[in-house]
Order: structure tokens, then sequence, then C-alpha cells
């Protein structure tokens, strides 16, 4: 394999000012990673204390909208549970504990939800950290169960896990809630259950992977045939074109599904999608499609913390000699998105950490706000920065 193009700019960056982090435009701080963590769980004690067990999905105006999310069956209830788990192991304070979970259990009927393709997202956040950290005997359950209902989404003949729009569809997104089949897959010493996964992921590699690395949102497959039909996007500009935040859903879940099984066809796609990000994206954030004709499109900085924590886990699974680009480009787009023109530090009454997200821009919903996913892979891609929690884990 051969480092791209990208990546060899990345490498070309003055390491000195990659150590110092990017500067901040004109008016602008930038905070080091401590103190952007502990702004970070400032907003999420806030948020547990004024409003206990609501789960917003973005805000409006910087204050959170608790009504239901029109757009998705309720996919966002597990990141403001799992950036608990992350203070609760940084803090070692067992209010975090407490409250991770307590909004854990609110989830846990999400482990049988067959509505949804992303019991994943739900999941993998709250009980899966909570079972990393500590080992319990019943989130591995959660996690079990979870996979299961996650599996049972397999259209047979054309090999996808289908999403809640239709059998014929399947998304970029559903990469990201496919380490929860494999997880069970393992723990529940299922080898059915990872061919499901396995055969997900190349599908996706197939259709929804384009020869750059650049990624479609949607595809549309027949059912009777599995035959591959059409492109289409939701959230995207159109459906030829780049929709970011799929396109960091794309780094990030072959990198997981790497980790999970050793495939290297796995591994080759997740640099060709992170190759993709960075050559096209040189200040780290994109905006919400790289195809948008917008004179100034809207900046998508969920998109930039979701990368971030992507690539320092690309870098880890890569070792030193492979991935050290992946992790410096990565640190470069944390320093950038800890300046106070995306960190809301600076922006009084803001509600969320991470400013300039975009949830929905075809329906209005969340648009230039903070979203609670990017407040969480922020808050991941920091506490991998940080490196290990000082004290013993309580496993
Ligand atoms: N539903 C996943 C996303 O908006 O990225």
């Amino acid at each position: 394999m051969t480092d791209a193009i990208g990546l060899q700019d990345a490498a070309a960056h003055d390491p000195a000012r990659a150590a110092r982090g990017a500067t901040s435009g004109p008016g602008h701080r930038t905070l080091t990673v401590e103190e952007s963590l502990d702004f970070a769980a400032g907003q999420v004690r806030r948020l547990v204390t004024d409003s206990p067990g609501k789960l917003p999905t973005y805000t409006s105006g910087g204050k959170w909208v608790f009504d239901d999310d029109p757009w998705a069956p309720n996919w966002s209830g597990g990141f403001l549970t799992g950036m608990m788990w992350v203070f609760a192991r940084r803090t070692g304070d067992p209010w975090w504990r407490e409250q991770a979970e307590r909004y854990c259990r609110q989830v846990e009927p999400r482990k049988s939800d067959p509505g949804t393709h992303d019991i994943g997202f739900v999941l993998e956040p709250s009980w899966g950290r909570w079972f990393d950290w500590t080992g319990d005997a019943h989130a591995r359950e959660v996690l079990v169960e979870g996979g299961r209902t996650m599996a049972a989404r397999l259209q047979e003949v054309g090999g996808y896990l289908s999403t809640w729009v239709d059998p014929g569809s399947t998304f970029i997104d559903v990469m990201m809630n496919v380490g929860i089949i494999f997880r069970a897959a393992k723990y529940a010493d299922d080898p059915e259950l990872a061919e499901i996964a396995l055969r997900h992921c190349r599908t996706t590699r197939r259709h929804l992977v384009r020869g750059d690395g650049s990624t479609l949102h949607e595809g549309w497959f027949d059912t009777d045939s599995g035959e591959f039909l059409r492109a289409a996007t939701h959230q995207g500009h159109r459906a030829d074109s780049t929709w970011a935040r799929g396109q960091a859903w794309a780094i990030y879940g072959f990198t997981t599904a790497y980790a999970h099984t050793g495939h290297a066809d796995l591994l080759d796609t997740a640099r060709r999608a992170a190759d993709y990000y960075v050559r096209n994206t040189p200040d780290g954030v994109p905006p919400n499609d790289w195809l948008d004709p917008g004179r100034a499109p809207r900046r998508e900085a969920s998109a930039a913390a979701i990368t971030a924590a992507g690539l320092l886990h690309l870098g880890a699974a890569l070792g030193e000699q492979h991935g050290w680009a992946y992790r410096r480009y990565a640190l470069d787009v944390l320093a950038r998105l800890r300046s106070t023109e995306y960190l809301a530090a600076d922006s009084a009454g803001w509600e969320g950490v991470l400013r300039h997200a975009t949830y929905h821009e075809r329906n209005g919903l969340g648009i230039d706000e903070s979203v609670m996913w990017g407040d969480y892979y922020l808050v991941e891609a920091l506490d991998l920065a940080a490196g290990p929690t000082p004290g013993p884990s309580p496993r």
C-alpha cells in the first residue's frame, strides 16, 4: 500500500506548528487538550443537571432542542452517555459514573428495536464504553442482543443491512453500526454474526465507495435480485457528490471493521476514505458536501471531529511507520477544533461544545449549530490525544 498524495502533504506540515496546534484566527484563542475536556465536561454537567434524562440531538441558536428528532428515529441517544463515561474514567468522580449508568439504562430498550439501523450509534458509546471499562456482564448481554437485532437487518440477496428508509436502501452511516455485530459475534461465539457484518462491509465497499476513496450516502438495491440500482442522498448535496459526514463515517467505520477482523481490504478502504478527506480538506474542517457549489458552503465541524477520532484509531491500527501521518493530520484537525472559532468556550450562553456543525441542511435541522455526536467525537478525540488516564481502571 502506498501513502496517498494527501498524506504526503500532511507529512510536509511544519512539525513545530503541529505540536503547538493550528493557530487561531483573529479574535480567537486555542484551548489546550485538557482545558477543552474540562470545558466539555462543564457543558455536559450543566445539561444533565438542568434537564435530567433529556437526550437532545442538535441546538437551535446554541440552545439544545428537546423535541423529538423529526428526521431519524432517535439515533443519537448514546452520545451524551458516551461523554459521561469518558469524564467518569478521566476524573474518577463517582457522579459521572452514576449519571452514565442511569443514562445507559434509559437507552437499554433500544437493544431490541427492530425499527432502526442505528443500534450501534446508540449502544456503542453507552453500553460499549461501560463494558470496555469495567467488563460488566450485563453490559455484555446488552451488546450481544443489540448486535443480533442489528444483524437481523440483513438483506440476504443483496448482502447488506438495510436502513429504516426501505429494505432496498443502505447508508454509508451503517458502517458505524457493524462494530456491534462483530462484538456480539465474539462475545456469543457466533461466527454467523461475524459473516453478516463482513458481508455488509464488503457490499458497502463495492457499491458505496468510489475508486477515488469518496463515498455515496445512500445505495438503492433491487431486493429480489440484489442488483445495485442507484446512488442517492438525504443530507448531502446530490446523489453523485460526497457528503462530508458520510465520508467521516466511512473512515471511522472501516477502521473499526478492520480492528475487529484484520482484513486487509477493509483497512485499504479506510485508508482510501481517509486519503480522500485529507486531499480535499487542507484546513481540516470540510464543507457539508465537497461538491456544494455555494460560494461559501457551510462548515461541517462534526465531520471533522469524527474524522479526528477515526484517524487516531486508524493511525494506531497502522502503527508508527504507516500511521504517523494520519495521527499528525488528526492532531492538526483537533487543534483547529480547540480554537474558540469552533469550541464554544467564549460563546456566552451557547449550550453545546462544538460549533459550526450541521445535522440536516435540506430539512433545515441543526444548521451551523452544535450536534450531540459532534460533541461526543470531539471528546473522544481529545481523550485519545490526551493519552491514558491516570489511576487504575475499575475492571
Ligand atoms: N443519521 C446519521 C447522520 O446524520 O450522520
